[in-house]
């Protein structure tokens, strides 16, 4: 680990036992995201980002159907070989999650004060409960709540959208967790209020010091918000990069494919916008060499049959695994 990574994946391999069949959703995942800076990762519906996100500490369900291997090290521990009472420390209070669709995650029977309680009942024991009322009154005014106090008496269907994805920010900071795992955060939302979470999210990595890895399948939305970026396809990662360099001078043609398809780079008056052509590989089933060889117009004759290595750039800050890039 180098000093300033938060966490570092190295080889994550995730695969589900699907009727008796065993499909590898996530393969020789590696990564770091760094103190205080928000790693981004971007690709289409059913490439790994979530599977990989749960993977990190072992949240994707019973161990018969799921096998994860690899290591993540978090704070210099290891929590896939982590007992299970250890990591219950880190989820949901060092490393917390928020979710696409904040009605599932809250509990539609509770208030919004008896589920942020039930935060600080079990992650915050330095805080008395005389002391919650105050302390979760502003727990939702950081998170942009209006009327925090009369919130805190209201039900999830009481609350819109918005004010929902709001409130689950609120629970996933009241920790005060290191690493903050934001999966599709903004999808369900319209755009005024996708941008205005967005702005949130940014202020909370300003000044709470949250790193973030913050899963999207627009890049435009990551784009906003993301220092590093990784660029998953088929259950693995295929570029990453600093935001800014990947976004100006992408190096996959899967990335480039994805640029392209963004609404400003539509080329015609009408705004007709690019697709990749062909389609994703389904259930785990992947072509021979590279797996994006059958979509990419740069195919050469060994992507067919040859998986390409990552290939790094001198200062090491530039990944890519595309032969176009071997020397
Ligand atoms: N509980 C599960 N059981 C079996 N297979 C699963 C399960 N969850 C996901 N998968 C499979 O794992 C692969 C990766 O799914 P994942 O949900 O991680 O994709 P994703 O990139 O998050 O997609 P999206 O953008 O649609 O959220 C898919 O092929 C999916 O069918
Ligand atoms: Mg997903």
């Amino acid at each position: 680990m180098k000093k300033n990574d938060l966490l570092e994946v190295k080889n994550l391999k995730t695969s589900v036992f699907n009727d008796q069949r065993q499909v590898c959703v996530v393969d020789d995942v590696s990564f770091s995201i760094y103190e205080n800076s928000v790693l981004g990762l971007v690709g289409e519906s059913g490439c790994g980002k979530t599977m990989t996100a749960l993977s990190l500490t072992k949240l994707v369900g019973s161990a018969a159907r799921f096998e994860i291997s690899g290591a993540v090290n978090f704070n210099g521990k290891d929590l896939l070989s982590a007992p299970a009472k250890d990591l219950l420390r880190v989820r949901g209070r060092q490393i917390t999650y928020i979710f696409q669709e904040p009605s599932t995650c809250l509990n539609p029977v509770l208030t919004v004060r008896e589920q942020m309680e039930e935060v600080l009942r079990l992650h915050r024991k330095d805080i008395s409960r005389s002391g919650y009322d105050k302390f979760l009154v502003e727990g939702l005014e950081k998170v942009g709540m209006n009327f925090a106090a009369q919130k805190l008496k209201t039900y999830p269907h009481q609350l819109s959208g918005g004010e929902k994805q709001r409130i689950m920010i609120a629970m996933a900071t009241l920790s005060r967790p290191k690493l903050l795992i934001a999966d599709e955060p903004t999808t369900a939302l319209d755009v005024t209020i996708q941008a205005q979470i967005l702005v949130l999210l940014h202020s909370l990595k300003r000044e709470l010091g949250i790193a973030m890895l913050f899963i999207s399948h627009d890049l435009d939305v990551i784009g906003e918000i993301a220092d590093y970026i990784a660029v998953m396809y088929a259950g693995k990662i295929v570029e990453i990069s600093p935001a800014q360099k990947l976004l100006l001078t992408p190096k996959h043609p899967y990335t480039k494919g994805l640029i392209d398809c963004l609404p400003q780079n539509c080329k015609d008056n009408i705004r007709r916008r690019k697709v990749i052509a062909g389609e994703v590989p389904r259930g785990g089933i992947y072509p021979a060499g590279c797996r994006f060889h059958p979509r990419c117009p740069d195919c050469m004759d060994k992507c067919r049959t040859r998986p390409p290595p990552v290939f790094r750039s001198k200062d090491a800050e530039e990944e890519v695994s595309c032969w176009l890039y071997s020397n």
